[in-house]
């Protein structure tokens, strides 16, 4: 643990900014009691916050999926980011926004007259895979939990409500991998706990289309095929298309571009990080590093 992790940092409540270690909510909180909220995660590189309107409006769609009204503006809640990422001072940070209903009369499940809670943080850079993964790629396993239909859940929320992915991440866990794979009702690959999928079939690179949350990560490998003139489109993956991909690839805010070495024991394409992966992944590191889609952290980048 470095010096920096252990800095308890500044953390935004309900319009307040409070120390890291003494910050805190009610234990009445529907967040709590019952996963009553939605979040949405982003970062800074350099200093720069990447693609934050994005992820802003990406929040603010998923509060009006739930019915949740925001107890601020949308532009005073971008404001209060930038001001929490300042305040925290790391030009490399992982930056989480919480809105949960708050809390009710009584700590029954009435979502009828609670006052929102709003918590934002910012902490030095966060991974979801493991230090070195990304050099040697991830081994996973194909989790027999399927993903929460949309019928009960639209899986475009970015909710509270991530058992469902938890208990993938310990299954794969308990089976000594590294990261679960989650499958669909129809069984199509569609997503990873916190990351969605790419596969690399005959040289188009391939990420699915339903039964996953929109991710900015993954418009932005999207962006940048287009760019680069690598060919893409968004269809199936069945499991199928990940044991004969030449390439496999997981994209989150929380760790970037990252590998898939092997797919329930059998290695994808070599095994190894591909080609294509590589070019994406170099082509996304050069455009943080000058900003692109960045909106500036007072005091951390002039
Ligand atoms: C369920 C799920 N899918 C995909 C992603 C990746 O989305 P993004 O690239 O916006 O981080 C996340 C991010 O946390 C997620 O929670």
């Amino acid at each position: 643990m470095t010096e920096e992790r252990r800095d308890p940092g500044v953390v935004y409540v309900n319009g307040r900014f409070e120390p890291g270690d003494t910050a805190s909510i009610s234990v009445f909180d529907h967040g709590f009691l019952y996963g009553d909220g939605v979040f949405d995660t982003s970062f800074a590189r350099h200093g720069w916050i990447f693609r934050l309107d994005e992820h802003l409006e990406r929040l603010e769609r998923s509060l009006r999926a739930v019915a949740l009204e925001l107890p601020m503006t949308l532009a005073e809640l971008r404001a209060a980011t930038i001001e929490t990422a300042a305040r925290n001072g790391h030009r490399d940070a992982y930056i989480k926004i919480v809105v949960s209903r708050g809390v009710s009369a009584e700590p029954l499940m009435d979502p009828r007259g609670c006052t929102p809670t709003v918590v934002i943080f910012a902490r030095p850079y966060l991974s979801l895979a493991g230090a070195g993964v990304k050099a040697r790629g991830l081994v996973t396993k194909l989790t027999s939990l399927r993903r929460v239909s949309h019928t009960a859940i639209d899986p475009r929320i970015k909710s509270l409500n991530y058992l469902n992915l938890v208990m993938s991440r310990v299954e794969a866990f308990a089976s000594g991998c590294d990261e679960a794979l989650i499958v669909d009702e129809e069984g199509d690959v569609c997503e990873a706990p916190g990351y969605n999928v790419f596969a690399i079939v005959g040289g188009t690179v391939v990420t699915p289309e339903k039964a996953i949350l929109e991710g900015i990560t993954r418009q932005t490998v999207l962006d940048l095929c287009a760019e680069l003139g690598i060919p893409s489109r968004i269809g199936r993956i069945a499991p199928y298309d990940l044991f004969t991909a030449d390439e496999a690839f997981l994209t989150s805010t929380a760790g970037g571009l990252i590998p898939i070495a092997k797919v329930d024991g059998r290695p994808v394409g070599t095994g190894a990080p591909g080609p294509v992966l590589a070019r994406i992944d170099a082509a996304y590191e050069e455009h943080l590093a000058r900003g692109w889609h960045g909106t500036p952290i007072p005091g951390l980048r002039s």
